[in-house]
């Protein structure tokens, strides 16, 4: 356990590290993970590279990047990947994404590992606002973050270009002092 920065329900998240790639890799790479996301399945090099940058990032300061390996906290094993992007000209504001190795999807952690990094956002970062944007069809991001309490805000038409065409998104958000009254209720 030692070296997260963060333990939830049986997931802790620590920063990424060098020999996390094959790990992300297997999310990132994947056909059906990135399925709703707006890139296609990427390679071992562009996977070396998001993870050289997150580390590169994590040394800047004001720090507006955090990527977490999420470590299944039994078995100490990657099986899923978050980050936080604080906003540059909105610093009490920040996105928020998630992936889990499909062969946990569908057991709950995906909302615990959206609880997980509210819970960080919230506690450790000192945010007021954290959002996450799906795309329409993603129906498991959808329930994940509404179960931990992310209410829908809306839709932004053509958010991303894909390979099938322009995509909406649908943005979800939490709110510190919502947050705050989710848990205690
Ligand atoms: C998004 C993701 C993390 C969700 O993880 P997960 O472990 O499947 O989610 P959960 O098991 O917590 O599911 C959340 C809810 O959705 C339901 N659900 C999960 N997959 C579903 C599906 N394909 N269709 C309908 N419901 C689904 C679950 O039953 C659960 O509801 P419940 O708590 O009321 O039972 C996972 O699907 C993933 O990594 N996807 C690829 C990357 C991605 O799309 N990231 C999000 C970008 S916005």
């Amino acid at each position: 356990m030692r070296g997260y920065e963060i333990i939830g329900k049986g997931l802790g998240l620590r920063e990424v590290r060098p020999t996390d790639v094959d790990a992300l890799l297997a999310i990132y790479g994947d056909p059906a993970a990135t399925q709703h996301l707006p890139f296609a399945p990427r390679t071992r090099e562009e996977v070396e590279q998001i993870v050289a940058e997150a580390i590169e990032a994590a040394s800047q300061r004001p720090r507006r990047l955090y990527v977490f390996a999420v470590v299944e906290a039994d078995t100490d094993e990657v099986i899923g990947v978050a980050r936080i992007r604080i906003e540059a000209d909105h610093p009490h504001s920040a996105e928020m994404g998630i992936g889990l190795r499909p062969d946990h999807w569908g057991r709950g952690m995906g909302s615990d590992l959206v609880r997980l990094v509210l819970r960080y956002g919230f506690t450790r970062l000192g945010l007021h606002r954290i959002w996450g944007a799906r795309a329409p069809a993603n129906t498991a991001a959808q329930l994940a973050m509404l179960v931990a309490g992310m209410v829908e805000e809306g839709r932004i038409r053509h958010h991303v270009w894909t390979s099938d065409g322009w995509r909406d998104s649908i943005v979800h958000s939490a709110l510190s002092d919502e947050w705050e009254s989710h848990r205690s209720g």
